[in-house]
Order: C-alpha cells, then sequence, then structure tokens
C-alpha cells in the first residue's frame, strides 16, 4: 500500500523571546520540535509520559510537559526554555546561582525541568513555604541529587531578583549562602 506522505506544518512562536520557526508533522511533540528543529538542547526528554518533569518548558508563562505537546500548539506563543534563563553572554539567573551554591545537581538530567518550573512557581508564589516547595517539586524525578538540596537552593532564591545584569550584584550572590547553608555544606563534605 502506498504510504502518503506526511502534512508539514510551519510553526512561528517565540523561543526565549526571539521569534523562531520551523517545520514540523501534526503529531510532532513539543519537546522534539524544540530539541530537533530549533536545537534547544536543554530541554531535556526522559520518560515521554508527563511522568519525570524532565521536559517542563513555560509556555506563556506557565511551566508544562512539552512531551504531552504538541508543537502546532505552540504557534504564536511564547515558550522559555532552560537556555532563556541565562542567555549568552549574561550571569545565570539568581535560581541558577543558588543551585550551584547548594549542589542542588548531580547529573543535571532533570535540571532544566526544575528549574523551568521553579520559574513560573516562583513568579506566582515569591514567599513559599517549604512545603510548598516540596508539593511543586513532587512534579519531578530526580533520580540522584535527592531533594533536600534543590528545597534549599529554591528556597534561598524565593525573593531574589534576577541580578545577571550587574557583575557586582553577582558577586554577592555567590558568596551570599545562609549560615545554615554553610553548616550544611560542612557537613555534605565531612560525609564524604
Ligand atoms: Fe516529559 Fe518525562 S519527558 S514528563
Ligand atoms: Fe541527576 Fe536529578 S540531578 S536526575
Amino acid at each position: 500500500m502506498k504510504k502518503l506522505p506526511h502534512a508539514l506544518h510551519t510553526i512561528t512562536l517565540r523561543l526565549n523571546g526571539i521569534e523562531r520557526s520551523g517545520e514540523c508533522e501534526p503529531r510532532t511533540l513539543l519537546s522534539d520540535f524544540l530539541r530537533y528543529r530549533l536545537g534547544a538542547t536543554g530541554v531535556h526528554v526522559g520518560c515521554e509520559h508527563g511522568v519525570c518533569g524532565a521536559c517542563t518548558v513555560t509556555i506563556d508563562g506557565v511551566a508544562q510537559r512539552s512531551c504531552l505537546t504538541l508543537a502546532v500548539t505552540g504557534e504564536g506563543r511564547d515558550v522559555n526554555t532552560v537556555e532563556g534563563l541565562a542567555p549568552a553572554g549574561k550571569k545565570l539567573s539568581a535560581l541558577q546561582l543558588a543551585f550551584r551554591r547548594h549542589h542542588a545537581l548531580q547529573c543535571g538530567f532533570c535540571t532544566p525541568g526544575i528549574l523551568m518550573s521553579c520559574a513560573d512557581f516562583l513568579n506566582r508564589v515569591p514567599d513559599p513555604s517549604e512545603t510548598q516547595v516540596r508539593e511543586m517539586l513532587s512534579g519531578h524525578l530526580c533520580r540522584c541529587t535527592g531533594y533536600s538540596n534543590i528545597v534549599a537552593a529554591i528556597l534561598e532564591a524565593a525573593g531574589i531578583p534576577d541580578v545577571e545584569t550587574t557583575p557586582e550584584s553577582a558577586a554577592t550572590l555567590e558568596t551570599a549562602a545562609s549560615p545554615e547553608v554553610e553548616a550544611q555544606r560542612s557537613s555534605n563534605s565531612a560525609d564524604v
């Protein structure tokens, strides 16, 4: 039987603030479109079933699983990926700096999705409790870091505006770990 050619659609969206276009089939997932058509390989794909959260991006500011979203529905939308948190030539965001300070990642596979959920979450809940942070994180699987350091990083970053445009303030953030964090760090190094 003759195979019918797949119809291709041209999708135009704003990826991290820049208008981008690419062709895709009607069945193409947004995660694949972002990675393979637009080169946003910070979008990680784990389960492809909406379970692990690795593929999370924001669409019009709302965190969503890109593996459960068809690329064609991205037409005209604002899509942000982890690449947009620290565009080339800029400093890391306050959240990324906090993750680095707290050792809130090991292999980093889950990290882009967690960061994008946090970006949405901290916009909506700028001063979250630990319980709220843990509820938000329940939508993400991390297999190698454990969640304590991730929670600590998010709590520390909450309420800190992004300061990547000023080297002085970024330097301040680099060294601004609280006494509790320093104590945790010492105990971590003692455990190794
Ligand atoms: Fe999308 Fe796991 S790859 S939730
Ligand atoms: Fe490895 Fe989370 S840092 S899975």
